[in-house]
């Protein structure tokens, strides 16, 4: 998140600047009885540091579709060449429009539903090498992505070793307030991340695939810190959040004595994970002309976070919002006036004209307008075939650790462990 107007982190603690601790005792087992707290403030209110926290669903929805509202202008990128340019999640337009329609040719939903006879080997395979009793962030929640996203950029899975520590420090980097330390480290890991994609793209452009990367360096007006910060964000982006998924949703379905209804209907159960327990929990964004929410008035270059966790569970936007509920985004059961999955078209939605407004019942998971997130398709197709074929084959799985431990991370939030038996 960026702070308050692109200037040097302020020096006070968590709560000042973001209205919470993530490091409270309780809050990565459940952040969301806080976040409730919070929407007592209102669905807007100011920290003492100076930043704006969205914790309501319509204003949430409506800041990340809002043009008023964006990264602003990188002063590191623009102004000293050779440093590292910054993805397009962090980009505005042009720039971001332009990176982002060279690779999103890629995860139309026809590119995605090629993959799937690849997803459902991948699972089968990893679902039939699992023992008994272990680990599933490790054995399935991790690696089933990691194969997924790596066979379609073009990345050697055996690599997957070299990149996993860059990946979890890109993944922490995401998080506000990072300590100097983290900084340095961040810094230092993303400098051999780029090294190595370097390394691999020239390989690629020597010896080309049927493969994304292959593709890229064939695209002549990106220039070479583009190109890498593509790749690390594709990468990073297509497997730290679906382990998250996978995991997150195993637990739940769990804990609710539901997993069953996973192998029958494998989308709204999916639908559901995301909404009550999402893998991304926050957003930020800086005011780049003065603005107002929610009759709010927000000075350009203030802070905005956009809480999605939070915002999943607003009552206004989801009744009994608390309840982990499969038959809310059943199609079958369509409630009236309020988002109808059963005649909703992922392939034909367009985020940037969405108006969470009149569709109130629509989560936040994987945000909404310009950056609306590119993998959405295939993190759904992954999640879905994930939770489906591991119902189907251990219906009677049980957890091991009634409360298994989380990463501590902010934005991505997911187990670090989940030790189940499988009773197969
Ligand atoms: C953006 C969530 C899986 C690629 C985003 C954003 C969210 C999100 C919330 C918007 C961030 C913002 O507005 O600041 C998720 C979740 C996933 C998931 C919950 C899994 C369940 C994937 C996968 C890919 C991917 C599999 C594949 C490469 C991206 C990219 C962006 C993005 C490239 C940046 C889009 C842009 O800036 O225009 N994701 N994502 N994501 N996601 Fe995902």
């Amino acid at each position: 998140v960026d702070q308050p107007g692109g200037g040097p982190p302020s020096p006070s603690g968590p709560a000042d600047v973001l209205g919470f601790d993530p490091a409270d005792p309780g809050f990565l087992d459940d952040p969301y009885a806080r976040y409730h707290a919070l929407r007592e403030r209102g669905p807007i209110f100011r920290t003492p540091a100076g930043l704006f926290v969205l914790t309501g669903h319509e204003l949430c929805g409506a800041m990340l579709r809002d043009p008023r509202f964006g990264h602003g202008p990188n002063p590191v990128n623009r102004v000293n060449p050779g440093q590292p340019v910054e993805s397009f999640l962090r980009m505005d337009p042009p720039d971001h429009t332009r990176l982002r329609g060279l690779v999103s040719r890629a995860f139309t939903p026809r590119m995605v539903e090629r993959l799937r006879p690849r997803v459902e080997a991948v699972t089968a395979g990893l679902i039939a090498a699992l023992p008994e009793e272990g680990d599933l962030v490790s054995g399935f929640a991790y690696p089933l992505p990691v194969r997924v996203i790596c066979e379609m950029l073009g990345v050697p899975p055996e690599d997957h070793e070299r990149f996993q520590g860059w990946s979890e420090t890109a993944a922490r980097s995401l998080d506000p307030m990072l300590t100097e330390d983290l900084i340095a480290e961040s810094g230092r890991s993303g400098r051999e991340f780029r090294d190595y994609f370097r390394d691999l793209l020239e390989l690629r452009r020597r010896r080309p695939g049927d493969d994304l990367l292959s593709a890229l360096v064939r695209v002549e007006e990106l220039t070479e810190g583009e190109l890498l910060a593509t790749c690390v964000l594709l990468l990073v982006a297509g497997h730290e959040t679906t382990v998250n998924l996978i995991a997150n949703g195993v637990l739940a379905l769990v804990r609710h004595d539901l997993l069953r209804h996973a192998a029958e209907r494998p989308r709204p159960v999916v639908e559901e994970v995301l909404r009550y327990d999402p893998p991304v929990q926050l957003t930020g964004r800086v005011a780049l002309r003065d603005a107002e929410l929610g009759g709010t008035p927000v000075p350009a270059g203030t802070a905005v976070v956009a809480l999605i966790g939070a915002a999943n569970r607003d009552p206004a936007a989801f009744p009994d919002p608390d309840r982990f509920d499969l038959d809310r985004f059943d199609p079958h059961r369509p409630d009236p006036g309020r988002f109808d999955p059963g005649r909703f078209d992922p392939g034909r939605f367009d985020p940037g004209r969405f108006d969470v407004a009149r569709e109130p019942g629509r989560h936040l998971a994987f945000g909404l307008g310009i950056h609306f997130c590119l993998g959405a398709t295939l993190a759904r197709m992954e999640g879905e075939i994930a939770l489906a074929a591991l119902a189907a084959a251990a219906p009677r799985m049980e957890l091991l650790d009634p409360a298994p431990p989380y990463r501590p991370n902010l934005v991505l939030r997911g187990l670090a462990k989940l030790p189940v038996r499988l009773n197969r």
